[in-house]
């Protein structure tokens, strides 16, 4: 009897382990359901953090944008037909301790030998362009009156040193036809300033751009009583755009010695129905560097006689024919320097 309530027990024993069970299973699941409650009720949070993580980003894009805006160069305004810099008539002078880097001191704003208006877009973007040979000192003078001259005309511009290598004689028009074409080459500049390296304008009022005709700048120098040398003068420094030298084939490539090159150009532009321009004679004014007849540059004794061929040739002679070959391009602070072969004369 007392076998069989131990057995009666035993049985409902089990029953209630299972029971038991059966209830820590439902609490275990009851917990797992209270996390995963925990972790939805959660998420409204982790949305709605995100969520102010974009506005924040928002905010910030807004910002950088507005950033952004500040630091992009707004467009510059085209620089005044009048530069409110130009001073006028000015006074030369010519240091003798004056050094290359004191005129790069002095020009900071110039790279590679070119200079842009920082405030405004300049009216041209016009090339210098200097034929040299053994003229150090002239061209340290001319280029320490000349870049201040062009930054108070407002102007885009670059200045070109067109280096005769060799002692065969000297070709300054060939120099200048090697030099357009050059310069073309790093950009499509729109004016052109063929100008002597011995010759500093000595008024800013003289502006270095193009006119709707090929101009003439030198009306007067000091060393000759500032006067016109003659009517159809056309030497010294002159302006044309790039399409006036392209229609004109540019420079004759056969004058080798000193003049008549430009006479020939004058003659090339009047047979383009074109008409020589200039300004103001109290404004044209320019300071001769003294200097001897230098050696490799004597009067060409032939001129005469090639002038009276300009009609008949000028088409095939010029940027056409105009062979040479580059020996060194060097990016100087204030020039570029173009150091070329151009040959020597040839019986024509
Ligand atoms: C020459 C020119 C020179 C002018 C002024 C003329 O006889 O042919 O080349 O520019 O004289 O010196």
């Amino acid at each position: 009897m007392a076998f069989c309530s131990v057995c009666k027990f035993l049985r409902r024993g089990k029953y209630f382990v299972l029971l038991l069970l059966v209830l820590s299973v439902l609490a275990w699941i009851a917990t797992f359901a209270g996390e995963t409650m925990k972790s939805v009720q959660v998420s409204p949070t982790t949305v709605q953090t995100v969520h102010k993580g974009e506005t924040l980003e928002g905010e910030l894009n807004s910002l950088r944008s507005v950033t952004d805006l500040q630091n992009t160069p707004a467009p510059k305004v085209k620089c005044p037909e009048e530069s409110p810099l130009l001073q006028g008539a000015l006074k030369l002078s010519f240091e003798s301790s004056l050094t290359l880097k004191d005129v790069e001191q002095e020009n900071k704003a110039v790279a590679e030998g070119q200079y842009r208006p920082p405030d405004c877009t300049a009216r041209q973007s016009v090339a210098i362009l200097i034929p040299h040979r053994n003229r150090e000192k002239h061209l340290l003078y001319l280029l320490h009156h000349l870049h201040p001259f062009l930054q108070r005309q407002q102007l885009h511009y670059s200045i070109y040193v067109i280096q005769q290598a060799g002692d065969a004689t000297f070709n300054r028009a060939k120099l200048l036809n090697v030099g357009y074409l050059e310069a073309l080459k790093d950009y499509n500049w729109e004016c052109f300033i063929f100008h002597d390296v011995d010759l500093v304008p000595e008024n800013d009022y003289n502006l270095y751009i193009c006119d709707k005709q090929p101009k003439h700048l030198v009306v007067g120098r000091n060393a000759t009583g500032y006067k016109l040398r003659y009517k159809g003068y056309f030497g010294g420094v002159t302006a044309m755009t790039k399409d006036q030298f392209h229609k004109v084939n540019g420079f004759s490539n056969i004058y080798w010695g000193w003049g008549g090159e430009d006479d020939d150009l004058r003659i090339r532009v009047e047979l383009q129905k074109m008409k020589i321009v200039r300004p103001p004679p109290d404004v044209a004014r320019y300071t001769m560097v003294f200097h001897k007849r230098d050696s490799g540059n004597e009067i060409n004794k032939d001129r005469m006689r090639l002038l009276g061929r300009t009609p008949q040739v000028w088409r095939k002679d010029g940027l056409k024919n105009c062979l040479y070959k580059t020996l060194s391009i060097e990016r100087l602070p204030l020039y570029v320097n173009v150091t070329v072969d151009i040959g020597k004369p040839q019986a024509s």
